[in-house]
This record gives structure tokens, C-alpha cells and sequence, in this order.
């Protein structure tokens, strides 16, 4: 019997952050299912395909091998794109890929024996939902679309990168839009989710919140190995 923790939320919300210090912090694998749908979005463009295209994505999916490895760092048939599935071009076109049923539903199968028989802690969407949807701790993390947009411009800036704030916003606006109105198994607050709204915590803050529903579900747990 494993001990899973699964996030989902908007966009910029803070997940990864969250989620790396979390994983350390209860030695639990760290999972970040929306890196899968990122590699699928990055082939899809290098190799001219349509995103319309479900059975050509289908495909990709087939015959991608995706790799995830400690720190974020992302492998595509071996090579690394840790850096690449991270540009904008890529965040869009991974949200738009990810209404496919199909597409769904092959990423889903694979994170789904990720969790099987490891301890984690995975982030995305639909893991509350449909990945994890039996999850000890089930977490949706948000925070205001300013805050967001905000955060992402200090950390573009900080990294001497090109940044507008107006431009930000409305792209955390589409990109909330598109996942949260989706056909197939949208963003949605799963309704046993604890909501944990970061927009006024800091990062240690929210790490203490979500780390206190963990330490009460294992307070009443104990018995059980697997969640010591
Ligand atoms: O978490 P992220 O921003 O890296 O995810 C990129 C896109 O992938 C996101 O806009 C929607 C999609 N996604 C999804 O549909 N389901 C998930 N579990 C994770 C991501």
C-alpha cells in the first residue's frame, strides 16, 4: 500500500516549488505529469504536426519515450529537454494538445504506474480527479491570476529575460481558460481536495499548510508502515 500526495491547480500557482520541497521533505517521489504533456507538445512542433491531429498524436505518444529524472530534468528519446518543454510557444501548445481524449487517456495510463508501487507526490490537473483520485492527500493549489502573473514576471526579469506584465496575465487567462473548460476531465477543485490559496503565503508558508493535512492524516494512520 503506497502513500500518495497529489496536487492539481492553474498554472504559476507554485505546484513544482511546492511539490520539490514537499517530495524532500517526506522522501516521496516527485512527479510533474504536466512535463509529459510538455515532451508530447515539443514533438508535435518539431515535427510539423497538427495539433488537430489526434491519431498523428496518438502516434507521437506511441512511440515517445519520456523520461523524468530527479531535479525536473526531462529526457525525449534521450535527449534533454529540461530547457526547451519550458518556453512559452510550449506551455500554450501543451494546453491545447491536452484536450484530446486520447491523448488523455494514454498520459493518464502512464502516470497512473508511475504511482502503482512508489510513495510520491504528483502534480498536474486531473491527478485529484482521475490519476490519483484515491490519493491520502489530495491538495488543489491555487493563488490569484495577478499573483501569478507577478510571480512570473519577477522570474522571468530576475532571470534577465524579456517580460511584460499585460502580456503575462492574459496568457495565464487563456491557459486557465482552456484547462478549466475542456471537455475531458478539466481543472477542476476535486470536492475532498484541501484548497490552499498561496496568493498571500510565502513558499515556506504554503509548504507548512499542506504539510500539516500530511502530518494529521499520518497522526491518525500510524499504524500502517507505509505512512511512517
Ligand atoms: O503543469 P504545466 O503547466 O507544466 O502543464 C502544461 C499543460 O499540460 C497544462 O496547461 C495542461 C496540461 N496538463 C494536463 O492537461 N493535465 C495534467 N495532469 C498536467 C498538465
Amino acid at each position: 500500500m503506497c502513500f500518495n500526495v497529489a496536487i492539481d491547480g492553474p498554472s504559476g500557482a507554485g505546484k513544482s516549488v511546492i511539490a520539490l520541497k514537499i517530495a524532500d521533505k517526506y522522501n516521496l517521489l516527485h512527479i510533474n505529469s504536466g512535463a509529459m504533456y510538455r515532451v508530447i507538445a515539443l514533438k508535435v512542433l518539431k515535427t510539423n504536426t497538427d495539433k488537430d491531429d489526434e491519431n498523428a498524436i496518438i502516434n507521437i505518444i506511441q512511440s515517445t519515450k519520456i523520461t523524468l529524472l530527479p531535479k525536473q530534468v526531462v529526457y525525449m528519446d534521450g535527449e534533454d529537454v529540461t530547457q526547451a518543454i519550458r518556453h512559452e510557444e510550449i506551455s500554450k501548445l501543451s494546453s491545447y494538445i491536452s484536450k484530446h481524449k486520447m491523448v488523455r487517456k494514454l498520459l493518464v495510463e502512464q502516470q497512473k504506474e508511475m504511482v502503482r508501487s512508489k510513495n510520491c507526490i504528483m502534480e498536474g490537473r486531473d491527478i485529484t480527479t482521475v490519476v490519483i483520485p484515491d490519493a491520502e492527500i489530495k491538495i488543489y493549489l491555487t493563488a490569484s491570476v495577478d499573483v501569478r502573473a507577478k510571480r512570473r514576471y519577477l522570474d522571468l526579469v530576475n532571470r534577465n529575460m524579456q517580460a511584460d506584465l499585460d502580456v503575462i496575465k492574459l496568457d495565464i487567462i487563456n491557459r486557465d481558460t482552456q484547462d478549466m473548460n475542456r471537455t475531458e476531465s478539466p481543472l477542476v477543485q476535486a470536492p475532498d481536495a484541501h484548497v490552499v490559496d498561496s496568493s498571500y503565503l510565502s513558499i515556506d508558508e504554503t509548504v507548512e499548510e499542506i504539510s500539516k493535512y500530511i502530518d494529521d492524516f499520518k497522526v491518525r494512520n500510524r499504524k500502517d508502515d507505509c505512512y511512517d
